[in-house]
């Protein structure tokens, strides 16, 4: 019976548009998705998008949508973005269908019937931005895993019987397997050891999510709602023959695949969701570190982002996807530079694979009019023959070793390992100089060296297919091999490159890149950050984040121009979005006299601002202070910094500013109209 091999990506808030932090998790999926599916699984690898909750819901009212048409956009930029980058996946479920809505509440009502959820009242910090419970904290108190200053909520809830789980939990994680790397199992071990309680699971102050079942005041918390994607999408609670069929079939999850800091609701809350409805826990949950740039987490209320589109239009979707898992040490945080993945482009795509391919391919169009030669008769072999072979034999089960325990970096590595001996072999053996010669041991001696090299390529290229599965079918096909998914991984063996077969077109696959892709990816990111700053009347009382201090107006201004009466519309107005920000962190920019760099809480994230008030305030007076922040303002760099929005101050004689305040105590987030 052919097995079965079901993962899955975490699905992706649509409050945030895609980046290549995102981009790294699918990639990841979709490379063990494609393997699997090599190796003759009946592989089914499942994606998508997180669209309810509290803070999507204010993400739509922020940007002036629905949050239904939010959403809709967000959602569609995600898929659209993978189809672009090659991604595999057999589904792309969003928590707003209704199959996905109808199973949730399906979930629900087991779990209910199962004794594990009942009535209560709540009353405690909530983190928005996390959609997460912070138990012990105090109002005022930041989130401990975002920073964020936590809500108070108090309300009537449905609560999950947590605590009957611990127990059953600590079992689970028992197995080594159920939680990969070690690391985190371990602090979900000491977690769990500490003590569980129960778990609010509705929420009633906001109607962004699925109703409670027989009782639509409650909305079912998101983290549920999300987490059960996993199910439903292959299936659960439907009524449906075919798709209970697919449940049974692909239920438990082989692979699930997420980002450290979702590791508790993965490894905690979901097997003890999945218990009380009396079904299977997954195999194994693997959770992989943060891409980082600029030296912290790229997200993108750090403003940090790389888009995944920059890379696209420069380098192509499969050099993104190597230098990721090439770059990075799976598990581990990893730093991202357009410096690191151009060079790492060149040396080991262009100068590596690329060369390895042309260079052959070349050879044997040159040699043998373009048909793989017979590796001849005995005496033309020699010892380095066989090293190339036994590489490649070794090459093939330490890739898969590595591969199937998440090691990607080091497969390739491995992989890559074998390129560079091919590479040396063909220094050593200078086809170019045998085929120079017309004698018969000089002809077989090629036949053999370009044989051997030819081979090694093709297993280099069947290993990496996964990893950049355009080159490689590309390759493949010059390799005279036809397509590259009709391979079967699990038989790769040496000596398999039929002897005779005609070579497809030769065509280079990763032309070199020059110096100024790094310039031009940068470009096209600062660009994009970038918008049309218009200069504003100086009566204006905003202090920009410039230097000089110069008031700048948003983007918006151009239609708020004012009238010939001087005076502009309510819903001139209405179109700047002033905001209750809350001070987190206050710097000194170094060499730049008047500016602070900010970061501010807005309710519904962390902005970076750069203020021009550091003549005014010291950094340290302005850390917990309440502000005003033009939070639509385009984005605009300053000293290499993005300065995300604008504090709003009055503008004293002299220039000097003195920042808006409030006398009464106001939300984080509040909007001012
Ligand atoms: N919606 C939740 C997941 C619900 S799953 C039932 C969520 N979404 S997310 O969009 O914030 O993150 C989705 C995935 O992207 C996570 O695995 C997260 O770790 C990953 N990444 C987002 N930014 C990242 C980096 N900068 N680096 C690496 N991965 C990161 O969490």
């Amino acid at each position: 019976m052919t097995r079965k091999f079901y993962i899955t990506t975490p699905i992706y808030y649509v409050n945030a548009r895609p980046h290549i932090g995102h981009a790294y998790t699918t990639i990841a999926c979709d490379t063990i998705a494609r393997r699997q599916r090599l190796l003759g699984a009946d592989t089914f690898f499942l994606t998508g998008t997180d669209e309810h909750g509290q803070k999507i819901e204010r993400a739509a009212q922020a940007a002036g949508k629905t949050p239904q048409q939010y959403a809709d956009e967000i959602s569609a930029e995600f898929r659209q973005l993978w189809k672009r980058m090659g991604i595999s996946n057999d589904d792309f479920i969003r928590t707003t269908e209704d199959r996905h809505k109808k199973r949730v509440q399906e979930l629900f009502r087991k779990i209910r019937d199962n004794g594990y959820i009942y009535k209560g009242t709540y009353t405690g910090q909530y983190c928005v931005s996390d959609e997460l419970y912070v138990d012990g904290a105090h109002p005022g108190d930041p989130c401990p895993t975002c920073g964020r200053i936590t809500e108070t909520v108090h309300e009537e809830n449905y609560f999950f019987k947590l605590s009957a789980f611990q127990d059953k939990l600590l079992a689970l994680y028992a197995n080594p397997e159920f939680i990969r790397p070690e690391a985190r199992r371990n602090e979900v071990i000491s977690f769990v050891r500490s003590g569980l309680r129960d778990q609010s699971i509705s929420r009633s102050t906001f109607i962004w999510g699925i109703p409670v079942p027989d009782d639509p005041k409650h909305v079912i918390y998101v983290w549920l709602d999300a987490l059960a994607n996993y199910i439903t999408a292959i299936g659960y609670g439907s009524s449906h023959a075919g798709a209970q069929e697919a449940f049974k079939k692909f239920w438990p999850a082989d692979v699930q695949m997420i980002g450290k800091e979702i590791v508790r609701f993965h490894c905690v809350y979901w097997p003890a969701f999945l218990m009380a409805a009396g079904l299977p826990v997954p195999k194994t949950i693997v959770a992989h570190g943060w891409l980082l740039f600029e030296e912290s987490k790229m997200s993108k209320s750090r403003g940090n982002i790389v888009r995944t589109e920059t890379i696209l239009d420069v380098l192509g979707a499969d050099a993104l996807r190597y230098f990721l898992l090439r770059e990075v040490v799976f598990g581990q945080d990893g730093s991202f530079s357009f410096d690191a993945l151009v060079q790492r482009y060149n040396s080991d795509l262009a100068n590596g694979l690329g060369n390895l391919a042309s260079r052959t391919l070349t050879m044997i169009n040159r040699y043998f009019k373009g048909e793989v030669p017979y590796p001849s008769h005995a005496a033309s072999k020699t010892a380095a023959d066989d090293a190339i072979a036994n590489a490649a034999r070794n090459t093939i089960r330490e890739f898969g070793t590595l591969f199937d325990q998440f090691q990607f970096s080091r497969a390739l590595e491995v992989a890559w390992a074998l390129i560079a001996s091919v590479d040396k072999y063909i220094v050593e053996n200078e086809p170019w100089a045998l085929g120079e010669k017309k004698d018969e041991d000089s002809r077989s001696r090629l036949a053999t060296v370009l044989y051997t090299a030819a081979e090694a390529l093709r297993i280099a290229t069947a290993l990496a297919y996964p990893v950049m599965p355009d080159a490689t079918a590309k390759i493949w096909v010059q390799l005279g091999l036809g397509d590259i998914k009709k391979l079967a991984l699990d038989e790769l063996t040496w000596g398999q490159l039929p002897l005779g077969t005609k070579l497809g077109e030769v065509q280079p696959v990763f032309p070199r890149a020059d110096k100024s892709a790094v310039e031009r990816m940068q470009k096209m990111e600062e660009d994009q950050r970038a918008a049309p700053v218009v200069e504003a009347p100086a009566a204006t009382a905003v202090t920009t984040g410039q230097p000089n201090a110069t008031p700048t107006s948003t983007a918006a201004a151009p239609a708020a121009a004012p009238a010939a009466n001087d005076k502009i519309s309510i819903d001139d107005f209405a179109k700047i979005e002033l905001r209750v920000g809350l001070v987190k962190v206050a710097e000194r920019v170094p060499k730049a006299d008047k500016l602070l760099r900010l970061e501010i809480d807005i309710g519904t994230e962390v902005r970076q601002v750069l203020a021009g008030i550091a003549e005014a305030y010291a950094p340290e007076t302005l850390v917990g202070r309440k502000v005003v922040i033009v939070a639509n303002l385009a984005p605009r760099k300053l000293r290499g910094m993005e300065s995300n929005g604008m504090i709003v101050a009055a503008s004293l004689e002299g220039g000097k500013p003195v920042l808006a305040g409030f006398l009464e105590d106001v939300p984080v987030g509040a909007r001012l109209k």
